[in-house]
């Protein structure tokens, strides 16, 4: 279990598991209530404690709120916003208060521990109008810590910035320039990191180019780089390479089924790869880097 103890979301007062359920695929209509049920009671009863989720993700703010209503003190609920409000203009003060008042609602709590701009440009970020409401969100105590998500220029401006408690931003195998200067730039400030696509969206599964899909990217990235693997499966390789790396407060996988989740939580128990395997990995990309820039 020492591998898989709660760690401190940077200067927050507030503690994370290295693991955290990603809930993109929880959200889909093709996942019944009752599998939604198992899933987050499951994700808690193993010490799953951090829930990513996003009102772009279908229902899954609405069943993390079903489902976990009753357990709020075991969770630490990280959501996104700043679009997708009827009636109000994305990317101004006013969605992101409305944003909040939303999600507060469908996940029926009175607060929410984190809550990220899911990925707006640097030029977004320059408004002051959309920070001052996210600051005045956090003053209420309707958000405990203020998150910018995303990748390239803004995430850099974002951890810069000295205005956010925390960041999110793709952090694996194939996703490594991070590690080089924004993710120890940000524990160095002192903000939570939370790593997404810590799976590099298991890109392996696929024989041949998966054209069009999501995984097209690091599917490319992983044959570049053909990783060396010492015996390890690739699941193995991906979540205990990304989880420990220097600086991350916490990792995200996306997954709809509980066994999965169960077996990534004990890949993340046997701890961090040998050091001059981490070290092989990191060389490896860097030899490869191709301007292999963040995938939001
Ligand atoms: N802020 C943003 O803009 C943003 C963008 C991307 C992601 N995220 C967050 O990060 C989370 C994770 O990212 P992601 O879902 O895109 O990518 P990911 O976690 O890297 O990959 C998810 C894929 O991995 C599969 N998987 C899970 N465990 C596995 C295992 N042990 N072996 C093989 N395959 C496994 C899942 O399949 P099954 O579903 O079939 O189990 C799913 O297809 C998201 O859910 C979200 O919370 C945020």
């Amino acid at each position: 279990m020492a591998h898989f103890a709660p760690r401190a979301f940077g200067r927050a007062g507030f503690s994370v598991s290295p693991l955290g359920l990603g809930t993109g695929r929880l959200g889909g209509q093709e996942v019944s209530e009752a599998e939604a049920e198992r899933l987050l009671h499951g994700a808690v009863d193993a010490g799953v404690m951090l829930l990513d989720t996003a009102p772009s993700y279908g229902l899954a703010e609405e069943r993390i709120g079903r489902y976990l209503g009753g357990r709020r003190q075991r969770v630490v609920l990280s959501t996104k916003g700043g679009y997708g409000v009827p009636g109000v203009q994305d990317w101004t003060g006013a969605v992101i208060t409305a944003g909040i008042e939303a999600a507060l609602r469908r996940m029926r709590t009175d607060h929410l521990d984190v809550f990220h701009f899911h990925s707006c440009p640097a030029e977004t970020l320059w408004h002051s109008d959309v920070i001052e409401a996210l600051e005045g969100a956090v003053k209420a105590g309707k958000v405990r810590v203020g998150a910018y998500s995303g990748e390239g220029e803004a995430l850099r401006w974002a951890v810069g910035s000295g205005r956010f408690g925390a960041v999110q931003m793709s952090v694996n195998l194939c996703d490594q320039r991070v590690l080089d200067g924004v993710v120890p730039a940000a524990a160095a400030a002192g903000l939570g990191v939370i790593g997404k696509r810590a799976l590099a969206n298991a890109a392996w599964r696929f024989e041949g180019r998966p054209t069009g899909d999501y995984a097209e990217v690091y599917w490319e990235r992983l044959r570049a780089m053909a990783p060396e693997r010492r015996g390890l499966a690739w699941d193995a390789l991906a979540l205990r390479f990304a989880v420990f790396q220097p600086g991350v407060s916490a990792c995200l996988v996306g997954t709809a089924s509980l066994e999965r989740l169960l077996h990534n939580v004990q890949i993340v128990e046997e701890g961090p790869l040998a050091q001059d395997h981490m070290e092989a990995l990191r060389h490896r990309f860097r030899e490869e880097d191709r301007d292999w820039a963040g995938q939001v």
